[in-house]
């Protein structure tokens, strides 16, 4: 007899732990199944965000951030330092740390919530009488079966075709973060969100960074306002972009990585690199799954096919997170795990997809939730925009970051908070605010009219409230 559960979650990554959590605590029986091999060969429950991917880029830019401020910044602030070295196998050690510290913490909190954990892949076996049975094939293999199966088994980087990742010289994510020394010459292959990211961390410790970047525009999902200001602080920092290039051969040796491209201008051009991170987007991933096995349905991308509710074309079977549409997001795949375990128990989960927000960790951070000005203008919406410079906010001067703005978008006639865009210092819990008053349908008024600590950077965003009403008193 197998060990039978209400809930069966497929992948512990942030949309599966966090579901698993959830329907623990509606008072079902839940098993977790993940895969993730730790070094070592045992289990590492938290997926792509915290083995390869959320975690450790944030703990790799923190640590360059610091590398770059002792080096650049500090004697600005009348600290010298002398004999500055930079110790990259430590740096990844300390990242590695902080992977392991948030494994162990996903365990204590399966092991806590009364979640079974099973170390090892999951696949479809059948379906009969409304049980499904699956199959983990781990150290130990063994059949189970559940009620409901939710599946949260995430994504894999997209390769350019003919050219694998071999995470030596040409890199996936994985690769990038754990490049054993800072190589001379880095290239990458799309500048979205780990382009920038990833090739921030290798610049500020000394690598010369080109990003080829495919189309023509900058962060085009971005408001253009807050591009612009975010590319004039990349270009001033070093961070070579190059728009609409068309990537052409890629040849690896012993050595490094030749890439072969036009630009946009259509000149041939080759870049000589020593590592190549590939970063132009991600698969869905539902490789061994044997959802053929059930007749689950997938998409042309590969995607698993679910509606508004996160329900999957079988009954009982529920799919969330990076498999699914949508962004690929952490907290998105977190909140459809909330919401699907919420809906098994019969209550009335809910994901708003409109006020999602968006961070990039770059310096600066470019942080959003809602519609950009461009979006508004597509839609034919009458909006009121307000910006707010971090030149004129006196804890950013105090802090010596007076890069970037805050740009609140409002709908002309109600005043309801449409989007806010900020480029700039701590943009990523500047947001926070942003999305709260969005979620409670605020008007820019009733931002301006909350009272911001002094000195804050929060300032900044109650300013480009202020200013939606041309009435900015800092500026
Ligand atoms: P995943 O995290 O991919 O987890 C899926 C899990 O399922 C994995 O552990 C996998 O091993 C397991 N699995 C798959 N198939 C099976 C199977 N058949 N049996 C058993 N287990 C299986 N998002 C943010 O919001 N903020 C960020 O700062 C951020 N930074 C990122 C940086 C990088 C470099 C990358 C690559 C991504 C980043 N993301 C970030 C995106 C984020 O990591 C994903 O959106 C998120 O991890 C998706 O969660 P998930 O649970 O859907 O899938
Ligand atoms: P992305 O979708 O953000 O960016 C990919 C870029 O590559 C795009 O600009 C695209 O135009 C370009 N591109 C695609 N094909 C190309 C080609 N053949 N030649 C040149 N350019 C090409 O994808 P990325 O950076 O790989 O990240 C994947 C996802 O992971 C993100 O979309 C995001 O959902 C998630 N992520 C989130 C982070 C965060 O929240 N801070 C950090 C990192 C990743």
């Amino acid at each position: 007899m197998s060990k039978s559960f209400d809930v069966i979650v497929i992948g512990a990554g942030p949309g599966g732990y966090i579901a698993a959590i959830r329907a623990a605590q509606l008072g079902f029986s839940v098993a977790c199944v993940d895969e993730w091999k730790n070094a070592k060969g045992g289990p590492a429950p938290g997926g792509t965000c915290t083995n390869v991917g959320c975690i450790p880029s944030k703990a790799l830019l923190q640590s360059s951030e610091h590398y770059e401020h002792a080096a650049q910044h500090f004697a600005d602030h009348g600290i010298e330092v002398k004999g500055l070295g930079l110790d990259v196998a430590k740096m990844l050690g300390r990242k590695d740390t902080v992977i392991k510290q948030n494994n162990d913490g996903i365990l204590y909190l399966l092991k806590k919530n009364k979640v079974a954990f099973f170390h090892g892949r999951a696949s479809f076996a059948a379906a009969k009488d409304g049980v499904y049975e699956v199959n983990v094939a781990g150290a130990a293999s063994e059949a189970i079966s559940g009620k409901h199966i939710i599946v949260a088994t995430g994504s894999n980087a997209r390769a350019l075709p003919g050219t694998p990742f071999d995470e030596d010289k040409v890199l996936s994510n994985d690769g990038a973060l754990r490049i054993g020394a800072v190589p001379k010459k880095l290239g990458l292959i799309g500048s979205g969100v780990i382009g920038l990211e990833m090739g921030s961390v290798w610049r500020r410790l000394g690598a010369e960074v080109t990003i080829l970047e495919g189309l023509p525009t900058f962060l085009g999902a971005v408001d253009e306002q807050i591009a612009k200001e975010a590319k004039k602080a990349f270009d001033k920092q070093g961070l070579k972009i190059e728009l609409g290039v068309k990537v052409g051969e890629i040849k690896t040796s012993k050595t490094g990585v030749n890439i072969a491209y036009t630009n946009a201008k259509g000149e041939a051009h080759n870049l000589a690199v020593d590592k190549l991170i590939v970063s132009i987007g991600r698969v869905p991933n539902t490789i061994g799954l044997n959802a053929e096995a059930v007749g689950m349905a997938l998409d042309e991308r590969g995607a698993i096919v679910v509606d508004a509710e996160c329900k999957t074309n079988l009954p009982n079977v529920w799919a969330v997170g990076d498999v699914v549409r949508g962004p690929m997001l952490a907290h998105k795949a977190e909140e459809e795990g909330v919401a699907v375990a919420e809906r098994i128990a019969g209550q009335h989960g809910h994901v708003n997809f409109n006020t999602i927000p968006w961070v990039i960790y770059t310096s600066p951070e470019i942080a959003w939730v809602g519609r950009t000005e461009q979006q508004l203008k597509a839609d034919g919406v009458a909006y009121k925009a307000g910006t707010f410079p971090f030149l004129a906010n006196g804890r950013a001067r105090a802090l010596g970051d007076t890069t970037g703005m805050v740009k609140m978008l409002a709908d002309a006639s109600t005043d309801e908070i449409l989007g806010v865009h900020i480029v700039g210092p701590m943009a990523s819990e500047l947001i926070a605010e942003c999305v709260v008053a969005m979620e409670f349908r605020a008007s820019s008024e009733d931002l301006a009219r909350i009272c911001h600590a002094h000195p804050s950077l929060s300032e900044a965003t109650k300013e480009a409230a202020l200013a939606v009403d041309k009435r900015t008193l800092n500026f």
